[in-house]
């Protein structure tokens, strides 16, 4: 489905709403409606279980959001956590010098795709793409212009030269997307870090940043986690929580927020190991992803060339998403850049003492980094579906479907009496209802038309519903529908409890 309908769909099913939305809401910000936040929750477990609780050598921490400034300053989050900003000075509008340069290179992508796209036609069958853009000189100059330019903006952006920036977007003669204007005050560095004042002190002294991460709120718990559980290298811990950041240009729904949720893991390992690690948690996060069903084709890597300050490897797992292939998950080699800079900065030993080596050092520290929002929007992307399918005559019709997997869909099971107003009905169904509440997130639905029911919970991706007729009554049995096969067994009530819990264990993922 196109992205414009996914917005919809999560609006509609009560998934996801733009916060404040009575004032016309906020940008960037979002809300988790009532199947949002059911969603959410499951993704967290599902993270929490495989790496907490499936790892004896990892711990959970939840530090606070708000962390002594200095913090910020050793991370290097204060002088080097920037994004390039323009303004253009008749809109009053602010862009992000990279993405303007981005978007330039992409309409040159655009004119290429409409070459391709002909020449398909052209040629039909025979049309070999590859050797097309390899050979037609009107895209290989397109794509040399591309090259070239990025090219540029990269070196710029690694130099720091926001001079060089500005250079490149008057050359290429990029106009204001809002007004049409070329009139660009200078590019200028623009912290992402939201800062907020301390009640009692004034002043600079008194100043506060909202997390930009959630990683710094382990690493000066480092000490205090390692003593408290005696763990010995390598060992991790991880944390879920909000990061907040200014982000200049924030667009494409909840993909990028101010306001977001990171799940982060820090694995603390001897030096010169770091490598060995790198490479084990590349393979076992992209293995988290696919066994929770997303496509492996709808997946890649993406190494980095310009590594940040504190690493010596990085890479990117991308999620085909409806608008391309973009970040959803990172993992790098953080080496002991953090560690050391908290170390220097607070005078308090950060240092992890090897009985086997007999001697302390700093450990290196390889990161996992996920974003919850990025992650629930990769999961709606991929689940949502129309398809045709026969109705209640044996008639084609379309239905629109959520195929999540069972163990993350925020309702298990419905609860359907096959009328609502015979009371023996409503009365049985009610107990089944109550019966399986205990062990799963249930809903119990009496209105409208059995058909109807259905396609309202195919919709919010339920994998069962549980049908109470008049033989119920008789027999003590009832169907049970299975969302993706459409399928409906006979089964008796005291067995439904183990056929929906084999269906969404999260057991079945790990
Ligand atoms: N501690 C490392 C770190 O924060 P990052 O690549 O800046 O690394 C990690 O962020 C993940 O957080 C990203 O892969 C993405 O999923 C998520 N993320 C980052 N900025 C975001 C934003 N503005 N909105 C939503 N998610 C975001």
């Amino acid at each position: 489905m196109d992205f414009k309908s996914l917005v919809s769909h999560s609006k509609e099913y009560g998934f996801v709403f733009q916060s404040s939305e009575i004032y016309d809401g906020l940008s960037a910000a979002y809300d988790y409606g009532p199947n949002g936040v059911e969603l959410k929750n499951n993704i967290k477990q599902y993270w929490w279980k495989s790496m907490v609780q499936m790892h004896a050598n990892i711990t959970g921490l939840d530090a606070s959001i708000f962390m002594h400034p200095k913090t910020w300053k050793a991370s290097g989050h204060v002088d080097a956590f920037n994004d390039p900003m323009i303004d253009n000075k008749d809109s009053k509008k602010r862009y992000r010098a990279d993405v303007l340069i981005e978007g330039y290179c992409e309409k040159i992508e655009n004119k290429i795709k409409k070459d391709v796209d002909k020449a398909r036609k052209r040629f039909g069958d025979e049309f070999n793409e590859a050797e097309f853009r390899s050979t037609n000189g009107r895209i290989l100059d397109r794509q040399a212009k591309i090259d070239d330019i990025l090219s540029k903006m990269n070196n710029a952006l690694r130099d720091a030269d926001m001079e060089g920036l500005k250079t490149i977007i008057e050359d290429l003669e990029i106009a204001c997307p809002d007004s049409g204007s070329k009139n660009w005050t200078d590019v200028r560095q623009f912290n992402l870090m939201f800062s907020t004042q301390l009640g009692s002190i004034a002043g600079e002294e008194g100043k506060l940043y909202l997390r930009p991460e959630t990683a710094q709120g382990i690493f000066v718990n480092f000490l205090n986690v390692q003593k408290t559980t005696r763990q010995k290298l390598p060992f991790g811990i991880a944390q879920i929580g909000k990061a907040f950041r200014n982000e200049i240009v924030a667009r494409q729904f909840i993909f990028r927020m101010r306001e977001f949720e990171q799940m982060e893991m820090q694995f603390f390992v001897k030096p010169g190991t770091q490598k060995e690690y790198f490479d084990y948690w590349k393979e076992t996060r992209m293995k988290w992803h696919t066994n929770l069903g997303t496509p492996a084709d709808k997946l890649r890597w993406h190494d980095h060339d310009n590594l940040a300050h504190y690493a010596d490897a990085a890479t990117d797992i991308e999620f085909d998403f409806p608008f391309g292939f973009r970040e959803l998950e990172g993992i790098h080699s953080r080496t002991d850049f953090d560690l050391n800079a908290h170390q220097e900065l607070s005078g308090k030993k950060l240092q992890y003492f090897d009985p086997a080596l007999n001697e302390s050092y700093v450990p290196y520290v390889v990161e996992t980094s996920l974003g919850c929002d990025r992650m629930f929007l990769s999961q709606m992307a991929n689940a949502l579906q129309e398809e045709t399918v026969p109705d209640a005559d044996g008639k084609d019709s379309i239905r629109t479907v959520l195929k999540l997997n069972p163990v993350i869909a925020p309702v298990k099971v419905a609860v359907l009496p096959l009328v609502k107003n015979k009371e023996e009905l409503t009365k049985a169904a009610s107990d089944v209802f109550d019966k399986l509440k205990t062990s799963f997130n249930c809903q119990y639905d009496e209105k409208d038309a059995i058909g109807k029911r259905y396609r309202r919970q195919d919709a919010i991706g339920t994998p069962y519903c549980v049908t109470i007729d008049f033989d119920t009554l008789e027999d003590g049995t009832v169907t049970i529908r299975d969302r993706d096969s459409l399928k409906q067994e006979r089964v008796n009530i005291d067995d439904l409890k183990a056929k929906v819990f084999a269906g969404t264990d999260m057991g079945n993922l790990m």
